[in-house]
């Protein structure tokens, strides 16, 4: 059995006083036998967060990462700064760093190298866009981004990380995929793993992203394959965040 992970990817949303609010809320929220969460503020508020979050249970992490480890790279963030202010977690190759900052699959998959060297537990999005999924491209997408990863850092990496499957046609959009959708496609990154190493695949958490709120997340929590969530817009209302965690805890 494969225990639940929530995670709140704020983006750049908040004023420093707004996140410390919204992280006193959740904490004050979270039942004993709560799924784990796991915050992902800027990187500006990480001290902060991790301050309030008092070595808790629920961990922190960071939105991105450089793929260097540290050098004359103006304004990137080393995966031993983010070791170094609490983070456990971060988000690699998610669908805005990509599209909107050219980040390539052989980049993601450095940066998830960066972490993992670390120690910190890359979140590896990846996900299609709408015109490749009308296309019929959807899993051949899916695959090569997947393929970059284990192409440099080898199949048993995975087995460290958590993989979030996020089409990029959901996020924000209020366009939610069905939990049929969902499912068929968390299947299919299972499954390709899986070719490789059965016991990786079946323990690997695999995230939905995608306009998740309290009002789908239950359906689409139970499906076999789905194991948690990324959640963006709705994990900056601390009701609504605490409603999905709710409905990933059983
Ligand atoms: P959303 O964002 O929940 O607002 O769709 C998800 C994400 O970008 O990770």
């Amino acid at each position: 059995m494969r225990a639940k992970i929530v995670a709140g990817n704020w983006k750049m949303h908040g004023t420093r006083a707004e996140s410390a609010t919204l992280i006193d809320a959740i904490i004050a929220g979270l039942r004993a036998d709560s799924a784990q969460c796991v915050l992902c503020p800027p990187f500006v508020y990480l001290s902060d967060a991790w301050r309030l979050l008092r070595g808790g249970s629920v961990a922190l992490g960071a939105q991105d990462v450089c793929a260097e480890t540290h050098g004359a790279f103006t304004g990137e963030v080393s995966a031993a700064m983010l070791k170094d202010v609490g983070c456990q977690y971060v988000l690699v190759g998610h669908s805005e760093r990509r599209a909107l900052y050219g980040e390539d699959s052989l980049l993601v998959a450095r940066k998830f190298a960066a972490a993992l060297s670390r120690g910190l537990t890359p979140i590896l999005c990846v996900g299609e866009q709408l015109a490749e999924r009308e296309a019929g491209r959807t899993r051949e997408v899916v695959a090569s981004q997947l393929d970059a990863v284990t192409g440099l850092c080898g199949v048993p990496a995975l087995g460290t990380a958590v993989i979030a499957y996020e089409p990029v046609w959901a996020i924000g959009t209020g366009r939610t995929a069905t939990p049929g959708q969902a499912q068929d496609m968390h299947e299919f990154i299972r499954q390709r793993m899986a070719g490789q190493d059965a016991k990786i695949a079946a323990d690997v958490r695999i995230l939905y992203g995608g306009s998740v709120k309290a009002g789908n997340a239950r359906e689409l929590f139970a499906m076999p394959d789905v194991d948690g969530g990324l959640i963006g817009g709705a994990s900056l209302k601390a009701d609504e965040f605490l409603s999905i965690v709710a409905a990933a805890s059983g």
